[in-house]
């Protein structure tokens, strides 16, 4: 049997003021995952990625349209019920890792859990297991500055696992990383998601985005499938139906049609 419906998006659209006006930025997103899935959303800067990154996330809410997050209804949360929400179902990944400077990797990892008040005697073990988990348990009393930027995006993970959230939602999780530790860290996510966790990852990374289960695309605002996407172009983002304008132009400036 299918995995049940864990995010649902509905006609979402989203728009930011301007002056006196409005840009539109989303466009009709209809979006659905299911538990255990790992989904990566592809398309280039400034196609929409992280104002959609921010609704799903709960940072930021949608002008119109129906989001509904592990069975409750986002659109009509107010900003407390969104964070509280944001700490429960969610955990975040981010380019820049965004770990606590001062603090140590283990502390790091605690944080959430002191948010979500689980009880001090339970939170080291706790995050203890995660730092394990990813390979980073002789480093726990490091802070980020004495660990490589893989190990850093390492202590991320742990900390956005910590507490179990619903779903992971990655924003451009190898950004800041050569290209052989990104594929080290694309390997533990399709661990984890092999484990049973949820993952949205967001990048513009074709090569990155295949590592997820599925691909959905995102360009200027509307949401395409796969299959919609490579109807509509090929694999350099180049529309079919432009290319035979191309072809056909070439052919009549050469005198063959
Ligand atoms: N807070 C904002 N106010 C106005 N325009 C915004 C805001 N955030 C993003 N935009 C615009 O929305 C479009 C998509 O931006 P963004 O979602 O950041 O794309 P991406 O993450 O794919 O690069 C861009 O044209 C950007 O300028
Ligand atoms: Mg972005």
């Amino acid at each position: 049997m299918a995995n049940k419906v864990l995010l649902s998006m509905r006609a979402i659209n989203k728009s930011y003021p301007m002056g006196d006006n409005y840009l539109q930025v989303l466009f009709d997103v209809n979006f659905e995952v299911r538990q255990k899935e790992f989904v990566s959303i592809l398309g280039p800067s400034g196609s929409g990625k992280s104002t959609l990154m921010n609704i799903i996330g709960c940072l930021d809410t949608a002008t119109s349209g129906s989001y509904v997050l592990n069975g409750r209804d986002i659109g009509s949360m107010r900003d407390r019920q969104l964070a509280k929400v944001r700490n429960s179902d969610i955990g975040f990944v981010f380019q820049q890792f965004q770990l606590l400077p001062r603090m140590t990797a283990l502390d790091n990892v605690v944080l959430p859990l002191i948010y979500a008040k689980v009880p001090a005697r339970e939170r080291k073990a706790r995050a203890m297991v995660l730092l394990n988990k990813v390979g980073l348990g002789d480093k726990v009393m490091n802070k980020p500055k004495q660990l490589s930027g893989g190990q850093q995006q390492r202590v991320a993970i742990a900390r956005a696992m910590v507490t179990d959230p619903a779903i992971i939602l990655a924003d451009e999780p190898t950004g800041a990383l050569d290209q052989k530790t990104g594929a080290q860290i694309m390997d533990l996510f399709e661990q984890l998601n092999r484990e049973g966790k949820t993952i949205i990852m967001i990048t513009h990374d074709p090569k990155i985005a295949r590592r997820a289960q599925r691909i959905v695309h995102i360009l200027d605002g509307r949401l395409y499938s796969a299959e919609e996407y490579n109807a509509i172009y090929d694999e350099d983002g180049i529309k079919w139906e432009d290319k035979s304008t191309i072809r056909t132009r070439k052919l009549r400036r050469q005198g063959n049609a």
